[in-house]
C-alpha cells in the first residue's frame, strides 16, 4: 500500500497545525515527507517551543525548500497526497498560478497535476478578492481549501482541543482517524 504523505509547512501563522499532523502521523502507519518554507521556519521559531531539529525529526524524510530536484518534485514519486498546514497566501497564490518558486509549491503543483489529494489549511484574515479568487480557482482544480477554523460545538477545553479538531478534520479527508475525533451524532 502506498502510505506516503507530503506535509508542507509554510509561513502563515498556525505552524503548530503542521507540527501536530507530523506528531499524529509518526504514531500511525504513514510515511511522511516534510518540506518547510524559509518563512515557515520563521513562524515556527515564533510560535512553537519545539526546536526545528525536533520538528524535522518527526518526519520520515525532510527536504529543504531550495532543493527543487528532490523526489517529491516528481510525479513519478507516488504519494497519497499533500497537506500544507498552515498555507500562506503566498504559497496558495503560487500553486494557483502554477508559478512555483520553491519545493513546497512545486510538490503541491505535482500533487495537482497527478490528480492526487491536495489540502490547504489556508490562514489569513481578512481576505481580499485576489485571495478568494485563488481559492475558487484552486477548488475548481480539485484542491481542498480547509482553513483551520475552531468549531465551538465540540466545547473545547483547551487550545489543544481546537488544534486537534482542525487537524482531525483534515486527516479524515485521507481516511486517517484520530482516536478522539468523533463524528457528529446530531443535536
Ligand atoms: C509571525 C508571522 C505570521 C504570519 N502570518 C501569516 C498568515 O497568517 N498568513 C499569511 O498568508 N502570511 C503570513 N505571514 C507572512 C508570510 O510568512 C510571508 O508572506 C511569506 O513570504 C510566506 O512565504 P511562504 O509561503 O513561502 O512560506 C506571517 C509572517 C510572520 C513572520
Amino acid at each position: 500500500m502506498n502510505s506516503r504523505i507530503v506535509v508542507g509547512i509554510s509561513g502563515a501563522s498556525g505552524s503548530i497545525y503542521g507540527v501536530r499532523i507530523l506528531e499524529v502521523l509518526k504514531g500511525a502507519d504513514y510515511e511522511t515527507h516534510l518540506v518547510i518554507s524559509r518563512a515557515g521556519k520563521i513562524t515556527l521559531a515564533h510560535e512553537v517551543t519545539e526546536r526545528l531539529e525536533g520538528i524535522i525529526s518527526l518526519a520520515d524524510f525532510y527536504y529543504s525548500e531550495e532543493k527543487i530536484g528532490e523526489r517529491i518534485a516528481s510525479g513519478s514519486f507516488k504519494t497519497l497526497g499533500m497537506i500544507i498546514a498552515p498555507c500562506s497566501m503566498k504559497t496558495m497564490s503560487e500553486i494557483s498560478s502554477g508559478v512555483t518558486s520553491n519545493l513546497l509549491a512545486r510538490a503541491a503543483d505535482v500533487t495537482l497535476k497527478e490528480r492526487r489529494k491536495l489540502v490547504l489549511m489556508v490562514r489569513e484574515s481578512p481576505l481580499h478578492l485576489g485571495h478568494l479568487q485563488n481559492m475558487l480557482k484552486l477548488t475548481e482544480m480539485g484542491t481542498i481549501i480547509a482553513p483551520p477554523l475552531p468549531a465551538f460545538y465540540i466545547k473545547p477545553k483547551s487550545l489543544d482541543d481546537i488544534i486537534n479538531h482542525s487537524i482531525g478534520k483534515v486527516l479524515d479527508l485521507f481516511d486517517i482517524k484520530l482516536p478522539d475525533f468523533k463524528e457528529w451524532q446530531g443535536a
